[in-house]
């Protein structure tokens, strides 16, 4: 018994030294002090089957044996302890980059549009997304029973379900005695279903002249598919003066689409439908995929419809206090989730929102 104890404890020293990390430590550790099958833990055991003599002479040699051998465990653990906290600290290894995340494709373009804006002295204003039915519909020529209110399927808000702070905490603080008053009722609040929600609330605070955009998130009730989201991002920009004329309307279109498309577009109007302005347009781009020649994305007719826009109507300027014939400007109220997919070629709006990281990563 004394000769087996005498070799373990040679051969588990010099195990020992070959141990490279903690894990094989632990493994070593395992081998020999481990509670059922432990080398060393089982000739303790059979102590218990000596003569009373022997278990005085085995046993303190064993006791001796088990000390000798958990000091060097100690040490050998401390020692590769540092070696790892060394390793951590080598300065002169090279770094491991982490990863790192990136804006969202609807931000980039968001932010590029704004760039291309401000060089044409535009103003970035952002405003609420929880508005009064005011702003949203009857500041803009669709009184309540108006049936353009049937284009935009809307989300009410009853306020008695509102914090109203949420008006007030938002970055473009307006207050008006409108809105004051409406704050009463329980049918006025609305997610804004288009960014020209904004353009009484800006107006009435900022006198001509003004060149604006408001990008930012609207709300629809409505089934989504490959083109249509409940939430989606339009940029509304409006440019009021005196003497402001369609041709301005049409160059401007034209400089932001040919900025953004990176090459030169040709722009079309046709007529359009919308109570707050007049004439009303649908601004139509020459596809940026087949250079106008016909593909499906254009449905083959070589132009695709980007931008509904026209000439402020005389309503919205006196919702906003403006005198009478003094102003003339164009709104238009551009959608910006569907620019997006123009610019990238892609066909369904859903990915957005997606939250599938082998669609956002590659942009
Ligand atoms: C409007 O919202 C008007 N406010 C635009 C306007 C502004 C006209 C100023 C004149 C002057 P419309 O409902 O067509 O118009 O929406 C504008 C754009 O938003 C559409 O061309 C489309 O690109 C986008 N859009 C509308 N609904 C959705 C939806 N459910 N999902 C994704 N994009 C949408």
């Amino acid at each position: 018994m004394e000769l087996k104890l005498k070799q373990l404890k040679q051969k588990s020293l010099l195990e020992l030294q070959t141990k490279k990390n903690l894990q094989e430590l632990e493994s070593w550790n395992i081998k020999y002090f481990s509670r059922q099958n432990g080398e060393l833990t089982k000739i303790l055991r059979s102590i218990a089957n000596l003569s009373l003599e022997e278990k005085r002479k085995v046993g303190s040699l064993a006791n001796q044996i088990k000390q000798e051998l958990s000091i060097a465990f100690n040490k050998k653990r401390k020692e590769l302890k540092n070696k790892k906290i060394e390793e951590f600290f080598d300065v002169t290894l090279p770094g491991k980059k982490p990863k790192e995340g990136h804006l969202h494709p609807i931000t980039q373009v968001k932010m590029e549009l704004e760039e291309i804006f401000k060089s044409m002295g535009f103003e970035i204003y952002e405003g609420n997304e929880l508005v009064s039915d005011y702003y949203n519909f009857e500041s803009l020529n669709i009184p309540k029973t108006h049936p353009a209110r049937d284009m935009q399927d809307t989300f009410f808000v009853k306020s008695e379900t509102l914090n109203l702070k949420s008006e007030t905490n938002s970055k473009f603080q307006i207050k008006t005695k409108n809105q004051k008053l409406n704050i009463q009722k329980s049918e006025d609040f609305v997610m804004r279903t288009h960014t020209s929600a904004m353009q009484v609330k800006i107006m009435e605070n900022k006198k001509p002249p003004l060149k604006i955009i408001v990008p930012g998130r609207c709300f629809r009730n409505e089934s989504t598919d490959a083109s249509h989201e409940h939430t989606f991002y339009q940029m509304e920009g409006f440019v009021v003066d005196k003497n402001i004329s369609i041709a301005n309307l049409i160059y401007t279109q034209k400089v932001l689409l040919s900025s953004i498309f990176k090459k030169d577009v040709k722009v079309r109007l046709r007529p359009g439908y919308f109570p707050f302005v007049e004439p009303g347009f649908e601004l139509d781009c020459s596809c940026v995929i087949c250079g106008g020649y016909g593909c499906s994305v254009c449905k083959h007719t070589g132009w695709v419809e980007l931008i509904p826009c026209g000439m402020i109507h005389p309503k919205v300027f006196e919702s906003a206090h403006y005198p009478k014939g003094k102003y003339t400007g164009f709104a238009f109220g551009m959608g910006l989730t569907r620019l997006v997919m123009m610019k990238y070629g892609i066909n369904d709006i859903r990915l957005f929102m997606s939250g599938d990281l082998r669609f956002i990563q590659q942009f």
